[in-house]
């Protein structure tokens, strides 16, 4: 049972972090109370770029999904508060694994990872008994270990080109990042059908109205969205690679087709340049993602004082899943990614 001492009980906000619900007093600073438990536990929270801007701002490190991994592999933190989603935080744990790895929230889940069942993926992937199966990092642990190679947005093209060129792949789960690499790198990897609820709506019709209204604005998108957005597209690439093309471009307007969390940093490394976070089909804010926007700095500081909820992962299954992210940080760590 948790210790619900009484600076918290005073009042109304409930929160649930998929353990318990507390009501926080709501004149707490919880940059200050963050920040000492930080000290007092010796932790380190990252971040991704789709986080609310203020977990940005209190986090150690804030990257992108290889950069996040990089972080959580090196740290000799003693806790990593994880501010993401599950396969981030289940990643650190894999590759850092006498660490305490919390998640604020742990229903902080992932579509495009739930559109990849590990059973499902294991009898399609048994049809190809000579295919090597390179997997974006958007999994779960189960679909690693079912894997040979792990890629993220940033290294997948780099995973790829160190293949031979007669090597069959079958690649997953994104099938839009699929057909990009296809596409990009000349290869025929056979690609299963999977996608982001939050890179699938955006609106090509929108997008092109708004091109028409800002001629001089360059519109960046994530691989995660659809060929017809990509095609539209002056620059393509992974968070960390949207953001730093778009602070060393000289272009002052920027349609941005990601999540919209990344516009945090952009605005902040470029104060003077204009950033229009693409539209959605709807006109609901359907490019905020759900399950990265589960995360509070409420639960972040309560997931930090009660030091839950925790990643735990079976130590056979984690040997399996830590297999084919070793490969893809050698080939990164080779490559300078
Ligand atoms: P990157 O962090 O590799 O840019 O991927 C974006 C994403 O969808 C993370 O969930
Ligand atoms: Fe998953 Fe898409 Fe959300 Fe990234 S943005 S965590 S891929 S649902």
């Amino acid at each position: 049972m948790v210790d619900i001492n009484n600076e918290i009980l005073k009042n109304n906000s409930i929160l649930q972090n998929g353990f318990f619900d507390i009501a926080l007093d709501p004149s707490l600073d919880l940059f200050k109370e963050i920040n000492k438990l930080k000290k007092e536990k010796n932790a380190i929270i990252l971040a991704h770029y789709y986080q609310n801007a203020d977990i940005q701002d209190i986090a150690d490190f804030i990257g992108d999904s290889l950069g996040l991994a990089q972080e959580a592999e090196k740290t000799n933190a003693a806790m990593i508060v994880f501010a993401g989603v599950h396969f981030m935080a289940e990643t650190a744990k894999i590759l850092n694994p006498t660490k305490k790895v919390l998640l604020p929230d742990l229903k902080a889940g992932c579509s495009l990872s739930d559109s990849a069942p590990a059973p499902l993926f294991k009898s399609f992937k048994d049809k190809y008994p000579d295919h090597t199966v390179i997997t974006y990092i958007n999994c779960s642990t189960e679909m690693k270990a079912l894997s040979d190679i792990i890629c993220t947005s940033t290294n997948a093209k780099a995973i790829i080109d160190s293949l031979p060129k007669n090597e069959k792949i079958i690649f997953a789960p994104d099938k839009n990042l699929g057909a990009y690499l296809n596409k990009i790198t000349g290869r025929d990897m056979i690609l299963w059908n999977g996608a982001c609820m939050v890179h699938e709506i955006f609106s090509l019709e929108k997008i092109t109205k708004l091109k028409i209204r800002h001629p001089n604005a360059k519109l960046i998108a994530h691989p995660e969205c659809e060929a017809e957005i990509l095609a539209l597209a002056d620059y393509i690439g992974s968070t960390t690679g949207l953001l730093r093309f778009s602070q060393q471009d000289v272009s002052k307007e920027f349609i941005v087709a990601t999540e919209a969390g990344i516009l945090h940093q952009m605005q902040k490394s470029c104060p003077d340049k204009i950033f229009i976070p693409a539209p959605p089909t709807n006109s609901c804010a359907c490019n905020n993602c759900p399950y990265m926007k589960l995360n509070t700095l409420e639960k972040l500081y309560i997931c930090m004082k009660y030091e839950t909820p925790e990643i735990i992962i079976e130590e056979k299954l984690r040997i399996a899943a830590k297999l084919p992210i070793d490969r893809m940080m050698i080939i990164s760590k080779k490559m300078g990614l």
